[in-house]
């Protein structure tokens, strides 16, 4: 079965010169949920952003739903298909309120403000947030905010699912609701995150970023 991303020997630098990623090697299949860890500053985030081609690899190639993406044309498809929840919510968020931030993306994308409607409804629903649909976005406190940034990539219904640290900020039962809601998804995912026990429920696979390679970690 092809994978869905594939990314061989990808190499990064940032500008200023610091090696992140120095020949990184992975493979996302259908069904797969990879728990993706690594130090603080290991570059995990760089990672999710270079699959996105919000940045670009200095070598190596990505390749993304059958096909090899280098251009920046070619990743306005990956970023639709694959969804990226950044790391910090407020790169995220840009509309005045909750229920237009999530109608931003389908509309965008060309879906009648019938159908955004009722994805709208059916995303907040779906991750609890229907009391938010009319507040402020920038007014929201940190946790309720990450869980807007996810519902807006949702309303995307991409097919795989990038997601930075996603329960930072998130209350116990939040994230025991987390747990049984990206359990249930079908889609491939990727979650960076550093807390453990989220991980050992959520995750089928563990890799581990350390000094810019990519280690599979036994089961
Ligand atoms: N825009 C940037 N310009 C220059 N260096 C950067 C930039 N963004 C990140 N870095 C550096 O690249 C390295 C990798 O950063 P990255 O954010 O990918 O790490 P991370 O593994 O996600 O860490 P954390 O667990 O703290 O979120 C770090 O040393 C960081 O300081
Ligand atoms: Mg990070």
């Amino acid at each position: 079965m092809a994978s869905l991303i594939s990314l061989r020997g990808l190499h990064f630098s940032y500008a200023s010169g610091l090696d992140v990623l120095k020949g990184v090697d992975f493979e996302l299949n259908a069904g797969d949920r990879v728990a993706l860890t690594g130090s603080n500053g290991a570059g995990k985030s760089t990672l999710l952003r270079l699959i996105n081609g919000l940045e670009t690899p200095n070598s190596g190639e990505i390749h993304a739903f059958g096909a090899v993406r280098r251009q920046e044309k070619d990743f306005r498809d990956v970023r639709v298909r694959a969804g990226l929840v950044f790391q910090d919510p407020d790169d995220q968020l840009f509309c005045p309120t909750v229920a237009e931030d999530l109608a931003f993306g389908p509309l965008n994308l060309g879906k009648s403000s019938e159908e955004v409607g009722e994805i709208v409804g059916r995303t907040l629903e779906l991750l609890r947030l229907e009391h938010l649909a009319d507040r402020i976005t920038h007014k929201l406190s940190g946790g309720q905010k990450r869980l807007v940034a996810l519902a807006t990539v949702m309303a995307l219904e991409p097919e795989v699912l990038l997601l930075d640290e996603p329960t930072n900020d998130l209350d116990r039962d939040t994230k025991q609701h987390l747990i049984s809601l990206l359990t249930e998804l079908p889609q491939a995912m990727i979650i960076v995150s550093h807390n453990h026990h989220f991980l050992n429920r959520v995750a089928t696979r563990q890799v581990e970023l350390s000094d810019g390679v990519l280690m599979e970690q036994a089961a």
